[in-house]
C-alpha cells in the first residue's frame, strides 16, 4: 500500500465549473490536505459567488487564484511552494490577475508569505474566509491584503456551501473547528485555532437540505469529532463556565449522531475523525442502533509505544486504545477500522517500532494512512525535542509498516468475500468506462460491471466474489 493521504493522492484538485449568468470574473481554486479545507473551499466559493466569481478550472483565464493550502508535513507545504511558483510566468503577462494563499500554510506563515513570495497578494486563515470581499476590495486597490485572526465563535454555521467538483452523490458537512488536543507533533491547533462546536440545527438543515438534493452519503467532519458539544456557548473549553441549563440541554457527539440519523433516515452518514481519548462506547452503540450509519471508524492512534504515546501526548494508552477497538467490536461485529501512524517520531527505538507493528496485527486494520515523521516549526516536539531518527531509517521503518499494512488490507478485504454487500454507486471505475466503483458500510472500495437501470446514487447488492489488496470485485445480483 503506498503512503496516501488526501494532501498526497488528491493534492491541488481543482474544482468544477460553478455558474451564475450574472457573474463576470473568474475564481481558480486549488485545495490541498485534509478533508477539512477541502469543505472549506466550498464554503469560500459560495461568499465569492455573491461577489461577483464564478470558478474555472482553467487557470489561464482567472482573475483570482485561490490556494487552499496544508501545513501538516513539510512536503505538503512545499508542494504549495512549487505550485505557486508555476504561477510567475502568467502573473507577469497578467499584472491584474491576484494571486491568494488560504488555509492553514497562510495562519501559520502569516505576513511572511507576503514577504517570502512576491506574487501572493492575499492571506487568508482558516476563520477568516467571511472577510474576503473586503480584502478583495483591498487587493483591487493595488494593497496587499491580510487576515489570520483566528475566531472562537466562527462555524460558518449560516454559510451554505456550494457543493464543488463532487459526484452529487457524497458531501462534508462539517461540526466542529478547530482543535483544543495539542498532540506534540502537530501543528494544527496553532493553524486552526480553539475547538468549537457547530450549531446543531444548522448541521440537520445542511443534512436534509443535501438529501432533498439528492446526496446519498455524507462524513461528518472535525478535527476531532467525538468532542463535539453543543451547548450554546462560545469554544469547548469555557463549557465549565456555561449555566446549568445550558449544560442540563447540551448535547455531545453520540446525541448529534442519532439525530443525523433520524432525521436522514435513508442517508449513509460516515464522521471523521475520532480521536481515541475522546471517542466512547455511546458512539459505537449508535452506529449498532442506526442502520444508516456505516459500520467504519477511521481511528488514528500514532504509535503502538506507551513510551511514544506519551511523548506525543496523545492521552491514552496502547492498552486503553486496543481495549477501545475490542469494545467496537463487540458491540458493532461487523465494523472496520482503519489508522493513521506516524514513523520515526522523537527517540522512537527498534523496540518501539515493533509495538507499531504489533498493534497493527492486533487490531487488523482495513486501511492505513502512514507517515514519516515531519517536524513542524513551533509544535511542543518541534521545541522540546530532537527530530533524531535519521532519514533512512524513518524511511525503512515506514516501507516495513506499509508492507504490513499492505497484508492486513489484503486479508480484511478477503474476508469480505462471498458474500454479498450493499454498494453505493459513487462513480465510473477509473480502469473500466463500464464498471461502476463504490463502497461498502465498512468503507471498502468495490468495482462491478453495471447492469441496465442502474445509475449513480442508486444502493445496489453486488455479490463480491474476489478482491486484490484494496479493492472489493463482484457483481449485482
Ligand atoms: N485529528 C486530525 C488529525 C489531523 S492530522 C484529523 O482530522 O485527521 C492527520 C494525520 O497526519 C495525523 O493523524 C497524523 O498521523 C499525521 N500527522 C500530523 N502531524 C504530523 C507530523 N508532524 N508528521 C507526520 N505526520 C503527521
Ligand atoms: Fe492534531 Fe492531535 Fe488535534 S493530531 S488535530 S492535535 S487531535
Amino acid at each position: 500500500m503506498q503512503e496516501k493521504y488526501i494532501d498526497e493522492t488528491k493534492q491541488g484538485e481543482a474544482f468544477a465549473i460553478l455558474e451564475k449568468p450574472e457573474n463576470g470574473k473568474k475564481l481558480f481554486l486549488e485545495s490541498y490536505g485534509c478533508q477539512m479545507n477541502f469543505s472549506d473551499s466550498e464554503i469560500v466559493a459560495s461568499i465569492l459567488n455573491e461577489q461577483g466569481y464564478n470558478t474555472t478550472l482553467n487557470v489561464e483565464e482567472a482573475d483570482l487564484i485561490l490556494l487552499n493550502t496544508c501545513s501538516i508535513r513539510e512536503k505538503a507545504e512545499q508542494t504549495v511552494r512549487m505550485r505557486l511558483a508555476q504561477f510567475k510566468n502568467l502573473k507577469k503577462e497578467r499584472p491584474n490577475m491576484t494571486v491568494g494563499v488560504l488555509g492553514c500554510m497562510a495562519e501559520r506563515l502569516k505576513t511572511k508569505f507576503l514577504e517570502e513570495e512576491q506574487l501572493v497578494d492575499l492571506v487568508v486563515g482558516p476563520d477568516a474566509y467571511r472577510d474576503l470581499p473586503n480584502l478583495l476590495k483591498e487587493t483591487e486597490d493595488g494593497r496587499d491584503a491580510i487576515n489570520v485572526i483566528l475566531s472562537k465563535e466562527e462555524t460558518y454555521a449560516d454559510i451554505n456551501p456550494v457543493r464543488l467538483g463532487g459526484n452529487g452523490v457524497t458531501a462534508f458537512v462539517t461540526i466542529t473547528r478547530g482543535c483544543d488536543n495539542m498532540c506534540t507533533f502537530c501543528v494544527v491547533p496553532f493553524t486552526r485555532g480553539r475547538e468549537r462546536s457547530r450549531d446543531p440545527h444548522s448541521i440537520i438543515e445542511e443534512c436534509q437540505s443535501l438529501w432533498d438534493n439528492g446526496y446519498k452519503e455524507i462524513t461528518l467532519l472535525g478535527q476531532n469529532v467525538d468532542s463535539y458539544l453543543w451547548y450554546g456557548g462560545g469554544p469547548k473549553k469555557d463549557f465549565a463556565k456555561a449555566s446549568e441549563m445550558q449544560k442540563l440541554t447540551a448535547i455531545n457527539f453520540a446525541q448529534l449522531l442519532d439525530m443525523v440519523a433520524v432525521t436522514v433516515p435513508k442517508m449513509r452518514i460516515r464522521f471523521s475523525t475520532s480521536n481515541p481519548h475522546e471517542m466512547t462506547e455511546e458512539v459505537f452503540r449508535m452506529i449498532a442502533k442506526h442502520d444508516n450509519i456505516c459500520n467504519y471508524v477511521h481511528l488514528p492512534v500514532q504509535s503502538g509505544s506507551d513510551r511514544i504515546l506519551q511523548l506525543m501526548n496523545r492521552q491514552h494508552t496502547r492498552q486503553e486504545y486496543l481495549d477501545l477497538i475490542k469494545k467496537g467490536k463487540e458491540i458493532v461485529p461487523d465494523i472496520s477500522f482503519s489508522q493513521d501512524m506516524i514513523i520515526g517520531f522523537c527517540t522512537e527505538t527498534e523496540e518501539d517500532h515493533q509495538l507499531t507493528m504489533s498493534l497493527m496485527r492486533e487490531v487488523e486494520y482495513d486501511y492505513g494512512y502512514m507517515f514519516s515523521y515531519s517536524t513542524r516549526p513551533g509544535t511542543p516536539a518541534h521545541k522540546k525535542m530532537e527530530d533524531d531518527i535519521p532519514a533512512d531509517v524513518k524511511q525503512r521503518r515506514l516501507a516495513e509498516v506499509i508492507a504490513l499494512q499492505g497484508e492486513l488490507s489484503r486479508t480484511r478485504m478477503q474476508g469480505y468475500v462471498g458474500r454479498v454487500h450493499e454498494i453505493l454507486i459513487e462513480g465510473i471505475s477509473k480502469k473500466n468506462k463500464n464498471q461502476w466503483k463504490g463502497r461498502n458500510s465498512q468503507n471498502a472500495v468495490c468495482v462491478f460491471d453495471m447492469k441496465e437501470g442502474q445509475k449513480l446514487g442508486d444502493i445496489v447488492s453486488v455479490f463480491v466474489h474476489g478482491n486484490t489488496q484494496g479493492t472489493l470485485l463482484g457483481e449485482t445480483v
